[in-house]
Parts: C-alpha cells; structure tokens; sequence
C-alpha cells in the first residue's frame, strides 16, 4: 500500500505539469491538500507520519481535491482559507482572496498608528476583513469599523471577526461611507478594485474565480480610487490619514488625485520588488 509521503511526491509532478508553478509551491499546495483531507492535521503531523499507508477514503478525498486545484481552482478555495499576517481568514468566492502584497498597507498603517493610543479606522471594501481585523488585532486600543457592499462578504467578514475574537470590529454594509455619515476617523484604509475593465489578466490566474465587483473599476481602473479620494477628507480628523493600495503603475495616477483633493504629506510605498503598492495622504 502507498505511503502518504509517496502520494504527496506523485501528487506534486501531477501538479506541477498541470500548472505554471514552481516546484516549491506545488509541493507546499499538494502538502496543505493532504493535511486538509487528513482533516486538517498539521504539516509537523505529516512529516511524523509519512511511513503511514493511504486509505482508500483517503485516496479519495485527496484526489477530489487534487482535481479541483489542477482544475484552476485557487488552493484558498479549496481550503476554505488563507494566511494573512500571521493569522488565517477565511475565504469564499464572494471575497478577494488577501494578497501578500497587502501587508504592506497594514505595516505602513501601523506605523502611523502609535500603540498606546486610541484610535479610530475605517475599512473600506474588507472582503474577508483582512485589513480591518488585522489592524484591530495590533491595535487593541482602536475602534476599527469595516464596510462593503457585498451582503455575502460582509457575512465572511463577520465570521472573521467572531473566529479571530476581534471586539473592537463593527462591520457595516455600505456603499463606500453611504453607512457611516457624518462620523470622522483617524485613518481610512482601502484595497479597492483597481484593475482596468479590459485587463487580459481578469480572465486567468484566481482572478477568474474572484468576484469582478472586488477587482475592477473602470477603464483605467481608477474609478473607485476617485470616487474614495474624493469624499476621504469629510470622514477625517484633523491630522489623519488615507492610505490606499493600487496598482504598480498607479502611483502617479494616485498621488495626482490626491492632490487634487487637498491632501498634504502625500507618500508612497513601495513593495520588495520596487514596485508602488500604497499611497497616502494626511488632511491638515
Ligand atoms: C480588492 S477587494 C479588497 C478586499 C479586502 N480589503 C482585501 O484586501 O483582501 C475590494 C472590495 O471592495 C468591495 N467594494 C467594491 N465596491 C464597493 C463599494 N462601492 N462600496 C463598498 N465596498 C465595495 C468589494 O466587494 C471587495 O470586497
């Protein structure tokens, strides 16, 4: 009878032609596979018990999933959730999977938000609550409230909250600040759509399985970022921030547009490849 560790090895080359990723990957995704058929078993468990024989069950819903993901189908689909500073969110097809790439919007939060300080957040377009929950989570002493307009992610996000025992989360359906009138933050942060309608790369990769509400906006993608810009300094104290994620090509694009809507200290921040990633601003 096979061994786990031999299912795992053939699994990877099954993978690996069927896909354009690398071997690392390939074997870090057939090993999260295995470990969710297992019944989430952890990758340590694994490596204690490669020696083990596969079952027939086993066999089976390892190969189910196995299918799906040479399919195309993301691996955060398939396991229901994905990693993201250093704590797992769950994920469905009605949210943006959280991207890597993101932390750096959270980090460049953090270091405008002093820990000893209350402060309040607003989050706009949470998906799965990421950004918001993140930053409630490193910032105790906050008051985070999250919004989007999608019923079915906004139930996502409150899973989250609950899951991550986040309790410094009020989660809100709203389009943009439709939900939050007249309320002023410190910092406003925002992934929002901003990938241009016509964009070739909407049809392959996850992005295929994503919800194109959360991806897209408009022809040169910045619609969103405009419509966001443009009313961020009637919801901000004095003094306070927005910091929106974009496109790598956006940075100019960005920085004009605030500009245009008064605000000062305006920065952005680039990700380990040197690529533009967040740009903010601060209202005087
Ligand atoms: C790029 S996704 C970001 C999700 C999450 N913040 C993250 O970084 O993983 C953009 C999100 O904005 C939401 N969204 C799009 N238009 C919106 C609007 N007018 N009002 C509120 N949310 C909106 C989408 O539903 C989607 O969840």
């Amino acid at each position: 009878m096979a061994k786990l560790q031999n299912l795992a090895a053939c699994a990877s080359k099954r993978l690996q032609q069927a896909s354009h990723l690398e071997p690392a990957e390939t074997r870090i995704e057939v090993r999260a596979l295995l470990c969710h058929a297992l019944g989430n078993v952890s990758h340590a468990w694994l490596i204690a018990h490669g020696d083990e024989p596969v079952t027939d069950t086993l066999r089976q819903s390892f190969e189910s999933l196995l299918a799906r993901r040479i399919a195309g189908e993301p691996i955060a689909h398939i396991l229901g959730q994905r990693e993201f500073f250093g704590r797992e969110f769950k994920v469905t097809p009605a949210t943006l999977i959280p991207r890597p790439d993101t932390e750096i919007l959270i980090e460049t939060a953090l270091e405008k938000t002093p820990a000893n300080q209350p402060c309040r957040m607003l989050d706009l377009g949470t998906g799965t609550g990421a950004i918001g929950i993140t930053l409630a989570l490193e910032r105790p002493l906050s008051q985070v409230v999250i919004v989007d307009f999608s019923h079915e992610a906004l139930a996502v996000a409150k899973e989250n909250i609950q899951r991550l025992a986040a309790r410094n989360v009020t989660a809100l359906h709203s389009d943009w600040y439709s939900a939050v009138q007249g309320q002023r933050f410190d910092l406003i942060v925002s992934n929002p759509p901003y990938i241009e309608t016509g964009d070739p790369h909407l049809q392959q990769g996850d992005l295929r399985f994503e919800p194109i509400t959360a991806l897209a906006s408009g022809a040169d993608g910045l619609d969103d970022i405009r419509s966001i810009s443009s009313q961020a300094a009637g919801h901000l104290n004095p003094g306070g921030w927005l910091m929106l994620e974009h496109g790598y090509q956006q940075g100019t694009a960005v920085r004009d547009i605030l500009q245009q809507h008064g605000f000062t200290s305006i920065s952005t921040v680039t990700d380990l490849a040197g690529h533009e990633r967040v740009t903010l601003g601060r209202v005087d």
